[in-house]
């Protein structure tokens, strides 16, 4: 009676767990993020402007199209370089939908921006973070989101993931709200490895999302369940 109480509660708040880690898909096509979303495993979507660049429609129509599809936090990224122009572009994209999150890069005036709309009670996401004293900065400005790109630093041969985990460390040792997504996601390891350092979210290509969901052994026992499914007499 006992054991069967504890698994009770152990599936119970395995359910229910507020803190488990979050999926976004890191896109800016509707395609993509429809299938996806279709899963049922979608909590958000990152874009930014080599993403949308690739889609040859206007970036106005893709964002629509992307609210649509999914109740979560999207990403957009403003491309001013001085803190008025961002905080403008960041005022414009926000009106377009209570879950815009604007993607600001992580420079001295993209700190300016991020503090000002922080006070104007809009969301932010650092972007372009390659270390834990960025992570750390735009944190105290007040950046709803830090986004380390893992894959990135593994490109130029330092390990990234070790951004996410020392950022983990110092928002924990503070209490600091500031969400942490592991970007810049490669392939299938990088998403265990984010879950393992405690990321709150990882923002992951379509292909990576798809990787995620195979195994060469679950293909062949589908095939032998199905095989010997024929066998029964019917
Ligand atoms: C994150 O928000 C970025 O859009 C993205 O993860 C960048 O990844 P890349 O290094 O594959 O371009």
């Amino acid at each position: 009676m006992q054991l069967i109480g504890y698994c009770g509660k152990i599936l119970k708040r395995a359910r229910i767990n507020p803190d488990e880690m979050k999926i976004y898909i890191d896109t800016a096509n509707i395609e993509e993020i429809r299938e996806a979303a279709s899963w049922g495993i979608l909590d958000g979507v990152t874009t930014n402007p080599t993403l949308v660049s690739k889609e040859g429609k206007k970036f106005e129509d893709i964002v629509k199209e992307i609210f649509k599809l999914v109740e979560g936090p999207i990403s957009l990224e403003v491309v001013s370089l001085d803190c008025d122009g961002m905080v403008k572009e960041a005022n414009e994209l926000a009106k377009t939908n209570k879950n815009a999150v604007i993607k600001i890069p992580m420079c001295i005036e993209g700190l300016k921006a991020i503090k000002i709309l922080s006070k104007e009670g809009i969301k932010t996401n650092c972007t372009l973070i390659f270390s834990a004293n960025q992570a750390l900065l735009a944190a105290k400005a007040g950046a709803t989101y830090v986004s380390p790109f893992v894959g990135r630093l593994d490109d130029i041969g330092q390990r990234g993931m070790t951004v996410v985990e020392e950022t983990k460390q110092i928002f924990n040792n503070y209490n600091i709200k500031t969400q942490i997504i592991a970007a810049s996601i490669r392939h299938p390891i990088h998403v265990i490895e984010a879950a393992k350092a405690g990321a709150d979210i990882a923002t992951i290509p379509f292909k990576v999302l798809e990787q995620m969901t195979k195994h060469s052994l679950t293909d062949a026992g589908i095939k032998k369940f199905l095989d010997d499914w024929k066998k029964v007499p019917k």
